[in-house]
């Protein structure tokens, strides 16, 4: 066995912040993945940096670990290699109609009761801040829900990591023991731990996930402003249309993110024609303009879920970490993932709200 060196299941946001967070502080790191960087969930987000915008009243904890994760992102961005377009622009969640608007006062009051930072627009406020916005009836302005480029972010985690180390197996793991990662072509990744963040795949690794991780399909579209065409909105858009969910989000390099579907549908990873549609309508009902935009890309994969949307973060078995099931906020949870896990792997104690995100919180009712 190799005494000394940390084995990562999975190459996306979450296991490559671990493995380079766990490089920088000395120790030798392996990620195992048959496609790092782009061949997961991680590659299709948003981006979106979103505690506050993503809370909802009974997720106290999510919030709680949402916002100490975003507390830590300038620093994190600031030590990566390359910069991923960190935008700090805002986010605006929109009211299109009544209905909206008194479940936004209602989120706006138990917000508040946090201490969370929000103000309230009226319509013509919101157009004043983003003139492609149509009817709406007002909105949540939310300065410190930032967004990040996905792409951008994962090229620069790689390459920092492999300045600090870190060596890659680009195979696939089909499970996970104390003391090494088996994998596909039956040889095996010696470790002293062995850190598991492969997503939604990661219940099949470890039978101490079973039940536990389960996959949550989504569709995203990207679109490019065309000449002539009104400009992308500078800060990122929510609302509900027809009681779904959308977003846009606006990256630098001009390509605007719509999300996302959300499905319980297995380990699904097309992209259905119903999914599209729905995006786009409820997108051209947020910003008008974006009927004449170019549709760049259509994709879909699959988030990690869990039963009560926190994330599953910490020891599994002797030898055996999880940093998986981070749902709808796995960009957003990388760097506080990334720390708590090095502090595991340090001994050191972890502060409460991220004790609240051990796996052994289901306890028997597994
Ligand atoms: N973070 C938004 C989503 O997963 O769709």
């Amino acid at each position: 066995m190799d005494e000394q060196r940390i084995a990562v299941v999975g190459g996306g946001v979450v296991g490559l912040a671990v493995a380079w967070q766990a490089a920088v502080e000395g120790m030798p790191v392996t990620v195992v993945d048959p496609e790092p960087v782009s061949g997961g969930a991680s590659w299709v987000a948003a981006g979106m940096l979103a505690p506050v915008t993503e809370a909802w009243p009974g997720e106290e904890h999510v919030l709680a670990l949402g916002a100490e994760s975003l507390r830590r992102w300038p620093a994190f961005a600031a030590d990566l290699a390359t910069p991923p377009d960190l935008r700090t622009e805002g986010t605006i969640a929109l009211a299109l109609d009544a209905a909206d608007a008194a479940d936004q006062a209602r989120l706006a009051d138990f917000l508040a009761s946090l201490g969370r930072e929000v103000r309230g627009l009226s319509g013509r406020e919101v157009r004043e801040l983003e003139p492609g916005v149509g009817a709406v009836r007002g909105g949540l302005l939310v300065p410190g829900d930032l967004s990040v480029d996905s792409h951008l972010l994962l090229r620069s985690l790689r390459e920092s990591a492999e300045l600090a180390g870190v060596e890659f197996v680009t195979q696939r793991a089909v499970s996970v023991e104390d003391g090494g990662v088996t994998l596909a072509d039956g040889s095996t990744v010696e470790c002293r731990e062995a850190v598991i963040a492969a997503g939604a795949w990661s219940a099949e690794l470890h039978p101490a996930l079973a039940g536990l991780v389960h996959p949550v399909k989504g569709e995203i579209l990207t679109l490019r402003a065309r000449p002539g065409t009104l400009p992308p909105p500078t800060r990122t858009l929510r609302a509900r249309v027809e009681s779904r969910p959308v977003y846009l989000v606006p990256h630098s390099d001009g390509r605007l993110h719509v999300g996302a579907t959300q499905s319980e549908v297995g380990h699904d990873t097309d992209v259905t024609a119903g999914g599209v549609r729905d995006l786009l309508d409820d997108a051209e009902r947020v910003l008008p303009g974006i009927r004449e935009y170019t549709l760049a890309e259509a994709t879909a994969h699959v988030r990690a879920g869990s039963r009560d949307n926190l994330p599953l973060l910490g020891r599994l078995t002797p030898g055996v970490l999880a940093a998986t099931a981070h749902h709808r906020n796995g960009v957003l949870l990388a760097p506080l993932t990334a720390a708590t896990i090095v502090a595991i792997l340090r001994g050191r104690s972890l502060d409460d709200h991220v004790v609240a995100a051990s796996p052994d919180r289901f306890g028997d009712a597994r």
